[in-house]
């Protein structure tokens, strides 16, 4: 199901986690992945092994420069670009009064500015791409319901709802379909290295499914949003979250 064989994807922050499962599983229904990371190659080696369809691009989304390099990198390694995932990202969490201006410069210049820099730098491909353009990116439930403890987390996945919502309106004359995942609690190196096993446990049974969601739970609507079947979906935030937001 979901022949994605048409889309040149550049995914950011593909060598873990959500990122990972994205890459993997829209390669294998045939999408050709530009994979980007920061700097484990060696968890990036090991999501593309086995597909001839992934190439790897190592870039700092933080950095405006790196993402038009990045961008122009990927293009020609996939021969264009259909659509791009904003998934990179980072969660350092304190409370509003103890978090640091470098923490907080930080988790605004990856979580919201990359999308930004990577958005402006594909658009052209993305343009060209009409009807099968496609960009999605990674908020989270924490963007829309607030978390103490995690005040600049927050501030960066709520500006990502307006980052998806006016590009949808600036891109759909063209065909181009732009929407926000926001998942909630998912098993990925972001949560473990967080999270006591209590702590998962107290959020477990608060989440109505009564577990923490994978990261192929994130990927299965990632793929969907980049087929044929969601050419009429745009500017929308599609929660996966277990109930824990309705
Ligand atoms: N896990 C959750 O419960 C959850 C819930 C809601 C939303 N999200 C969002 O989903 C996305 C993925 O989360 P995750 O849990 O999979 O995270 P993760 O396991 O911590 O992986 C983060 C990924 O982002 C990459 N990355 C970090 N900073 C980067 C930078 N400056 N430039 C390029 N790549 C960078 C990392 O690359 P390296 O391997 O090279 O470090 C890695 O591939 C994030 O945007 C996160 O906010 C996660």
């Amino acid at each position: 199901m979901g022949d994605l064989s048409k889309q040149k994807v550049l995914v950011t922050g593909g060598s873990r986690g959500i990122g990972a499962a994205i890459s993997q599983l829209i390669a294998s229904r045939g999408a050709t992945v530009a994979l980007n990371y920061r700097s484990n190659a060696e968890a990036a080696e090991s999501v593309a092994k086995g597909f001839d369809n992934v190439h790897l691009v190592p870039f700092d989304v933080s950095s405006r420069d790196a993402c038009k390099e990045g961008v122009t990198k990927a293009a020609e390694l996939m021969g264009g670009m259909t659509a791009v995932v904003n998934n990179a990202g980072v969660a350092i969490n304190g409370l509003l009064m103890r978090v640091k201006e470098p923490d907080f410069r930080k988790t605004i210049d990856v979580n919201v500015s990359g999308g930004y820099w990577i958005c402006q730098a594909a658009s052209r491909h993305l343009l060209k791409a009409k009807s099968d353009g496609r960009v999605i990116f990674l908020s989270s439930v924490v963007g829309e319901m607030g978390n103490a403890g995690q005040t600049a987390y927050c501030t960066s996945k709520a500006a990502v709802i307006g980052l998806t919502k006016s590009m949808a309106r600036e891109l759909a004359p063209r065909g181009v379909c732009v929407n926000a995942i926001a998942p909630g609690f998912i098993e990925t190196d972001m949560t473990q290295s967080e999270m006591t096993e209590e702590a998962r446990a107290t959020v477990a049974a608060q989440i109505p499914l009564g577990r923490i969601g994978s990261a192929r739970e994130v990927a299965g609507i990632v793929a969907f949003l980049l087929s044929d079947e969601a050419s009429y979906i745009t500017g929308q935030v599609i929660r996966v979250n277990g109930g824990l937001l309705m």
